[in-house]
């Protein structure tokens, strides 16, 4: 499997850097409240994106801790390192380009990373067991493994705007087209376990909001934004019709206008811990099951 299999939905055009961006500000206080870092640890952040959630956990391990980032996007990286540089932070991160599916760790670094955390990222990978097996061989033995991901099916609106489902439907299986996986968040424990980890917590973070609280906008603008983002994967894979596409983001953008409008979504979050040496050989899978 080479890095060229990986294929990213969501692109880094401006906007959609913007998305991530202010998706960060709606999530990252309760990510790394369920990692509950104790301080001094060194954290391999796969797939880090624009970088703000790198930045918080070397933010919180300081000092004596360290953050590698591994992304495999120029344009993220760059965007990684104008962010630093612009909250004064250049050097509290060190920033990689490599693909997650082969991680480009240094000799002496595998092996010795205290934290592995991967967030939104599984969904975007073809072989996410590869991935999750690269992060527990860059842990030390007793070193924790923290997967956070969607599972796309869990997601509410009510009362539903019109054509939502279908256009929701339309999304997930935009990611299939890709050879992704959109539920993959259901699968982060069975990973975990397949991939050689000892499981030991599952959780949700909540992810939603109400009319009348102030970041509702900010929540529906999310879902708006990420679908926009699919809509040309959506529409010439044919698994919407452009008028229907257009027609549902409309009543999407109305809908955040009611005074009852209610919005839950979830974001799977799992945690393993790598075994000690001699517990430490890969698990075998369980008979009938997909991981
Ligand atoms: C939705 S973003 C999430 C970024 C960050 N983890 C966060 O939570 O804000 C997914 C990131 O994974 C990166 N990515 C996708 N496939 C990758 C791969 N095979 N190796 C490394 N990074 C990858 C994308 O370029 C993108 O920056």
């Amino acid at each position: 499997m080479t890095s060229t299999r990986s294929r990213y939905l969501h692109g880094t055009d401006p906007r959609e850097q913007k998305r991530l961006a202010r998706l960060n500000t709606l999530i990252n206080r309760a990510s790394l409240r369920e990692l509950a870092l104790g301080g001094g640890e060194r954290i391999l952040e796969v797939g880090s994106g624009l970088g703000q959630f790198a930045r918080d956990m070397a933010r919180a391990v300081a000092p004596g801790g360290r953050v590698l980032g591994i992304e495999r996007s120029r344009e993220q990286i760059a965007g990684a390192v104008r962010a630093a540089r612009a909250a004064g932070e250049t050097g509290l991160v060190e920033w990689r380009r490599g693909d997650a599916l082969d991680l480009p760790l240094r000799r002496g670094e595998r092996g010795r990373f205290d934290l592995a955390h991967a967030r939104f990222l599984l969904e975007h990978v073809p072989d996410p067991l590869r991935v999750v097996r690269g992060m527990v061989r860059a842990v030390r033995p007793g070193g924790r493994i923290v997967l956070e991901d969607d599972d796309h099916d869990v997601i509410r609106l009510w009362p539903e705007p019109a054509g939502f489902a279908p256009l929701w439907n339309a999304y997930m299986r935009s990611f299939k087209s890709l050879g992704n996986d959109p539920a993959v968040g259901r699968r982060l424990v069975a990973l975990l376990h397949e991939a050689g980890a000892r499981p030991r917590r599952n959780t949700w973070i909540f992810f939603g909001s109400c009319s009348g609280a102030p970041d509702f906008p900010a929540y529906v603008e999310n879902a708006a934004g990420l679908l926009r983002g699919a809509r040309r994967a959506i529409v010439e894979e044919g698994l919407l019709p452009a008028r229907s596409f257009d027609a549902a983001i409309v009543a999407l953008d109305a809908w955040k206008k009611r005074p009852d409008a209610a919005f839950w979504f979830a974001i799977a979050w799992a945690e393993g811990v790598r075994p000690p040496r001699e517990e430490g050989k890969t698990s075998k899978p369980l008979k009938g099951r997909r991981v």
